[in-house]
């Protein structure tokens, strides 16, 4: 996918995308990764060609739902979204995940999720622990009610703290007015 945005921006080519595609959003994703088509050879081996059918049925249904009239309006439209490191760097500010406890069931889907051990399961809801935070928004893409915002960070500072809290002893420099 990242050769497909990348050959996409830098030539005036049509790009096929492929590899990995099973259901209708890999055909999105590649797609909006600037692809003008996808090719799928495991899934139609394995469930056979009415697969392709139900995928193509998938995407008139998602066009639908989403207003989009022709692939045109798919093709390329992550664009704005792939960064590179030096921008990433310099333009995309860390976020931090923060739970509504008015709106969290307490489902704990967000804790199974958190790698960074970020979410503390309390009695009947849970709180996210923002030194611990990644801002990786995995938790607010799990939960079932919409009950994580993602919110930017004041400084980069304590997303990096937030990154190495696991290894203090590694970085003690960067804790050392902790
Ligand atoms: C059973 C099988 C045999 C394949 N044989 C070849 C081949 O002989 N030459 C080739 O260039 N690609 C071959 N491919 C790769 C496909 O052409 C295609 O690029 C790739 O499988 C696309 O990814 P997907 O299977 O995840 O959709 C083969 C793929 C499969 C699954
Ligand atoms: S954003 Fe990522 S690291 Fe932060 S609490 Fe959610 S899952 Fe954990
Ligand atoms: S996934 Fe949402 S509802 Fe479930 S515990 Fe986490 S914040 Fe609460």
């Amino acid at each position: 996918m990242k050769w497909v945005s990348e050959i996409f921006q830098a030539l005036n080519l049509s790009v096929l995308g492929g590899r990995g595609v099973n259901h209708y959003e890999d055909v999105i994703e590649y797609l909006m990764a600037g692809a003008s088509g996808v090719e799928m050879c495991a899934a139609a081996i394995l469930h056979g060609l009415k697969h392709v059918k139900g995928v193509l049925k998938d995407i008139e249904t998602f066009m639908e739902r989403k207003g989009y009239k022709s692939i045109d309006e798919i093709q390329g439209r992550a664009m704005k979204q792939i960064y590179s490191a030096r921008q990433m760097m310099e333009e995309v500010k860390a976020l931090y995940a923060e739970v509504d406890l008015k709106k969290c069931v307490g489902c704990k889907r967000c804790p199974e999720v958190c790698a960074y051990e970020a979410i503390e399961v309390l009695p009947k809801k849970v709180r996210t622990i923002k030194e611990r935070c990644s801002g990786c928004s995995l938790c607010s893409q799990v939960c079932p009610v919409t009950a994580i915002e993602m919110k930017e960070r004041e400084n980069d500072l304590d997303h990096f703290r937030a990154l190495a809290w696991e290894h203090k002893d590694l970085m003690p420099g960067l804790f050392k007015d902790k």
